[in-house]
């Protein structure tokens, strides 16, 4: 009998940058459907402050924090943390920096390096150490990255992020058809804007905010949230025959 839909209940899900955004809600809406999820941040203390919160606020039997920088020892920490805790049913990636909004004239090596460090290796190092975990063991999993309509389509004064976003775009295509066969579903959302501290800048300027809502056919810009419940849709049993899809949950954004 079919799981009833989008249920993650009792699944164990890694969240990779957790704690905040997207990453938070993502968290939160895992655990009010019970699943047990552990959430990374790059502080030990942010992590397990926003693992106490979310346990405290769900009905979920465990949600754990522990400290993971992506742009370091991320295979090491990940399987220590496998050895430790078994392999989870589904990893998601979520972490993703945004620093600059320059013309790519002006973009240095420092920055195009921490953001394609972050947004796209750390993206794969953790996809195959996961991917290689699962495939030694003969188990099946799931990966759900964060992706980003940058990922779809070019993002003035973004040429660095929408770089990194569209290598995120090619790899889940190529891991969803590459593991498919070892019963490892791969996919991403990719979010147009969204209220986070991301687009903090963007949103204390009224003009500029304003632009960006009346870009949007849907008419807003989403929360946390409206991201949050296609990640755990992508979690669950009912997306049992996606993979390698990149959805676009944008508002309409990238209709047009
Ligand atoms: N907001 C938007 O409009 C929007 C639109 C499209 C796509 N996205 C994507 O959505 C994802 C989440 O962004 P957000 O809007 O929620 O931004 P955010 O609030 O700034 O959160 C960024 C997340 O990335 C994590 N992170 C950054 N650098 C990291 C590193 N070196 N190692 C580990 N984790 C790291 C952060 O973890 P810490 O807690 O350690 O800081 C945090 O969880 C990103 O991939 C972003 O590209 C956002």
């Amino acid at each position: 009998m079919n799981k009833p839909f989008a249920s993650v209940a009792d699944q164990s899900i890694l969240v990779i940058g957790g704690a905040r955004g997207i990453g938070r809600a993502i968290s939160e809406r895992l655990a009010e459907q019970k699943a047990n999820v552990t959430l990374t941040a790059r502080d030990p203390a942010r992590a397990q402050a926003a693992a106490n919160d979310i346990q405290a606020a769900t009905d979920s039997q465990k949600v754990a924090g522990i400290e993971l920088d992506v742009t370091a020892n991320t295979a090491d920490r990940l399987n220590d943390w496998f050895d430790d805790h078994g392999l989870p049913q589904t990893m998601i990636y979520n972490a993703g920096v945004s620093p600059i909004y320059e013309r790519p004239e002006n973009v240095t090596d420092q920055d195009w390096q921490l953001i394609i460090n972050t947004n796209l290796t750390g993206a794969f190092v953790a996809a195959r150490t996961y991917g290689q975990r699962l495939i030694d063991n003969k188990q099946s999993g799931s990966i759900v990255f964060v992706n980003s309509i940058a990922g779809l389509v070019g993002a003035d004064r973004l040429s660095a992020y929408a770089a990194s976003k569209h290598g995120l775009t090619g790899l889940v295509k190529n891991l969803g058809m590459e593991w498919a066969g070892r019963n490892i579903r791969v996919n991403a959302i990719a979010p147009g804007w969204v209220r986070t501290d991301l687009t903090a800048g963007l949103q204390q300027n009224a003009v500029l905010e304003q632009r960006l809502i009346d870009s949007v056919p849907l008419g807003y810009l989403a929360e946390p949230a409206d991201i949050a419940d296609v990640a755990v849709f992508l979690c669950s049993d009912s997306a049992r025959y996606v993979t390698g899809a990149t959805w676009a949950v944008d508002g309409g954004l990238t209709c047009g």
